[in-house]
């Protein structure tokens, strides 16, 4: 199968940068896990953890290779996924989608490099090739896929070449950290309650279509009726901030606050937050109770559930 898609990356496909033909190939050598739309069952059962079980146990010295040819050239790349068990839990493939700073994007990062998180970003998706959350992306050796084909990005996929593209880094989760663009269906489709959104304030209020950065926090302050916001992370379902709530966090409405203070009060809980949920979701701590709410089963006491 042929998918027309481009990718940049300082580390793995530097050069490919200034090709103007930008037609890839990209294969992985044959790998014996179940399609991602066989794994992703949408069945919940009552207290049970995601299916993951459904993997294969992975070989321990298992490498996994990943080819990009280009017109005239032909490049590859590999990552090692020996150690990647973590008491007997798959390290997960996680995509990211950005389309500004990324700050988000990098808490979650940074706790992946310091152990906190047992999961790796293998891709990141945005519509701004030069975005803030794009450069970092690059600086750390994280494959760029710009998403969606624009006068702007004319480079970008369309909605079906990006589920082909995401499909060869076997991704397991997709963060949506400050991604303004609408999620394709398709997308939504092949990674059912497996996408996550972070929201900066306590859905399902101030949520919606036109809700988004200092908007949100505006409105917050002008609707008088709230002492209180917060992040809420989510998943992502066909409309915009209606997914199942994962997680929330308050945070206090001071008085005089502007939205610039209020903002930045929220991103700072946003961050930890989210490098939690990231947390739980690469250990499969993330449970579907019987009603359809996904909690979180606590680390220190699996008893325990928020
Ligand atoms: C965050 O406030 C997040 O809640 C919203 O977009 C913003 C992204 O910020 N979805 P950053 O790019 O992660 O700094």
């Amino acid at each position: 199968m042929e998918a027309l898609f481009s990718v940049c990356s300082n580390s793995l496909f530097s050069s490919l940068q200034n090709h103007k033909n930008k037609t890839l190939l990209p294969f992985l050598t044959s790998d014996s896990r179940l399609s991602s739309s066989q794994l992703k069952s949408q069945s919940r059962v009552s207290l049970k953890s995601h299916d993951f079980h459904d993997f294969p146990p992975l070989v321990a010295s298992r490498r996994r290779v990943l080819k990009c040819r280009s017109s005239n050239e032909q490049l590859e790349t590999s990552f090692d996924e020996s150690e990647s068990l973590k008491n007997g839990v798959r390290r997960k493939n996680l995509a990211v989608f950005v389309s500004g700073g990324g700050s988000n994007f990098r808490a979650v990062h940074q706790a992946i490099l310091s152990g906190d998180v047992h999961g790796r970003f293998v891709v990141l998706v945005t519509n701004k090739h030069d975005c803030g959350g794009a450069q970092y992306a690059r600086e750390n050796g994280i494959p760029v896929i710009i998403y969606p084909s624009t006068k702007k990005e004319p480079e970008g996929l369309s909605s079906n070449d990006l589920v082909a593209a995401l499909s060869t880094y076997k991704i397991d989760f997709i963060l949506l950290a400050g991604y303004l663009k609408l999620i394709p269906s398709e997308l939504i489709r092949a990674y059912p309650n497996s996408i996550l959104n972070i929201h900066p304030s306590l859905l399902p209020a101030f949520g919606g279509k036109g809700y988004y950065g200092t908007k949100v926090h505006k409105a917050v302050i002008a609707s008088g009726a709230r002492r209180y916001s917060g992040p809420t992370i989510h998943f992502v379902d066909e409309n915009y901030d209606t997914g199942r709530i994962l997680a929330q966090r308050i945070v206090p409405v001071v008085v005089n606050d502007t939205a610039e203070e209020l903002a930045a009060r929220v991103l700072r809980q946003e961050h930890k937050m989210y490098a939690e949920v990231a947390a739980a979701i690469c250990e499969e701590r993330v449970i579907w109770r019987e009603d359809g709410v996904p909690i979180i089963r606590s680390k220190a006491d699996p008893e325990h559930y928020s």
